[in-house]
């Protein structure tokens, strides 16, 4: 669909011609996925997309047609899809050993292992790989806990850290909770994001009177003792939220205060995203004792690790402890691909230029058009806050949609967040470009002003 009044919008030049799709048809798909998957597996779009080809920071679908992917398979697709050099070194490795266990040495688990030691900060060098980011913080709580011989965890409102059973008792959104008993003994705090908040004044004092909350629900609700604090150093699903610089610095302290360990879950904000710095908790000046990644660390490939110091990793010693496919050597393989890419091709100073463009084009925006409340975010960790009204923040969560939906249409792929789903989330691969930055902008211009009712963009 193209706008009646306005010319199409292209999308900056690309040289790469997808193959010409030949399997089943989209409609067929669809029919065949609602037959036979489980239908909490959602789509996003109303008439949903099929995406069956990608190179860098384009998809493509199964007509051929291109779209500027700014959502990155959710904050995954790191060094841009199909990198070549990633793809190489998984084809190499799938094409040599598959699969052989942890329970037998290979080079990769090593060899990933140190990198990722390489890129912590010192003495941080001792890591655990599993699958998904859900795993990741399940492992990690259970480390606390073995480590600190206490039981409750401190998470905070408005996260997200995963969907199994445990990592689902962290996650603080009513949407995603089942009505079945969660794990217990997890606690959440305050989520210091101003716009979330309850507390007034400058942000930063919003974020020390959230930090002391912490102190006040470790006296109310704990034994006094607690095993970890774990929070996102941005919130992703919960919108792109976070409190001022000074929350993780004050929040560690109460935790740590309490024998409690501090767990940052870096699965979206880690490998550079944020721009400025290579982890997300850099840019608060605090060192976590355990970090969590996944996501990004596998630019696709299931990966995702639990890295800490040795003391707190040997907890785990305890008894036996097994994940079959953890440490596998085609996702070590990519795991170590990306580590190189990122840093060979410049991609988070990438990530903080494009990103801080794109905060400038994003914030224009904001001035033109009375839909949008918010500009969040780092980096390309980006969200843009929409709202039907200014003064109340009123979230417009039917407009977000509508918002999203347009914006497909002119060929920009983004996501949503945000309790009540009224958060554009912006999180390209990592290779993004000023011009792909810029063509985005226009489109939202024109999908805003369209939305928002207006008569001219
Ligand atoms: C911050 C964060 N932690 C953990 C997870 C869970 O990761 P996974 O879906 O790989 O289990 C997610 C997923 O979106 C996430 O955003």
């Amino acid at each position: 669909m193209t706008d009646v009044m306005h010319p199409p919008l292209s999308m900056p030049p690309f040289e790469h011609i997808p193959r010409p799709y030949q399997g089943p048809s989209r409609e067929e798909v669809l029919a065949l996925r609602r037959q036979h998957v489980n239908p909490a597996v959602f789509t996003l779009y109303h008439d949903p997309l099929m995406i069956v080809e990608g190179r860098m920071q384009y998809v493509f679908d199964e007509t051929g047609r291109r779209y500027l992917d700014l959502f990155a398979g959710i904050a995954t697709v790191s060094c841009g899809h199909c990198h070549p050099e990633v793809v190489r070194r998984v084809q190499e490795q799938t094409a040599t050993l598959q699969h052989s266990s942890t329970i037998y040495l290979h080079p990769n688990l090593s060899l990933m292992a140190r990198k990722l030691a390489e890129k912590m900060p010192l003495g941080m060098d001792v890591t655990y790989f599993v699958n998904s980011g859900s795993e990741a913080n399940d492992l990690a709580i259970t480390m606390a806990r073995l480590f600190t011989g206490n039981v409750d965890v401190i998470a905070l409102r408005n996260a997200y850290h995963g969907g199994s059973p445990s990592s689902l008792a962290l996650t603080s959104h009513h949407t995603w909770k089942y009505p079945v008993p969660a794990q217990p003994g997890v606690h959440h705090a305050l989520c210091p994001d101003p716009a979330l908040s309850r507390f007034t004044g400058a942000a930063e004092e919003i974020a020390s009177e959230s930090a002391a909350d912490i102190r006040d629900l470790i006296r109310y609700s704990t034994p006094g003792k607690i095993a970890a604090f774990i929070a996102e150093p941005i919130q992703g699903v919960g919108g792109v939220t976070r409190g001022a610089p000074n929350y993780f610095r004050e929040a560690y302290a109460v935790a740590r205060e309490h024998g409690g360990l501090c767990i940052a879950d870096e699965v979206q904000t880690g490998f550079g995203r944020t721009g400025e710095n290579y982890w997300g908790f850099q840019n608060y000046g605090v060192t976590p004792d355990i970090v969590t990644t996944a996501k990004g660390i596998g630019n696709g490939v299931p990966l995702a690790a639990v890295t800490t110091r040795r003391e707190v990793a040997e907890a785990l010693t305890s008894r036996i402890h097994f994940n079959t496919f953890g440490g596998n050597p085609v996702s070590m393989a990519a795991g170590l691909a990306v580590l190189e890419v990122i840093d060979r091709d410049g991609l988070q100073e990438n990530a903080r230029k494009v990103g801080a463009r794109l905060v400038r084009g994003l914030r224009r925006l904001q001035e033109r058009h009375p839909l949008v409340g918010e500009v969040r975010g780092l980096g390309l960790m980006l969200g843009l806050e929409l709202v039907s009204d200014q003064a109340t923040r009123t979230p417009a969560t039917a407009q977000t949609l509508e918002v999203l939906e347009a914006a497909r249409e002119l060929g920009v792929l983004m996501g949503k967040g945000g309790l009540d789903g009224n958060v554009l989330r912006i999180k390209p691969p990592l290779c993004i470009t000023a011009e792909d930055a810029d063509f985005a902008v226009d489109v939202l211009d024109r999908v805003l002003a369209r939305v928002g009712g207006e008569t001219t963009a």
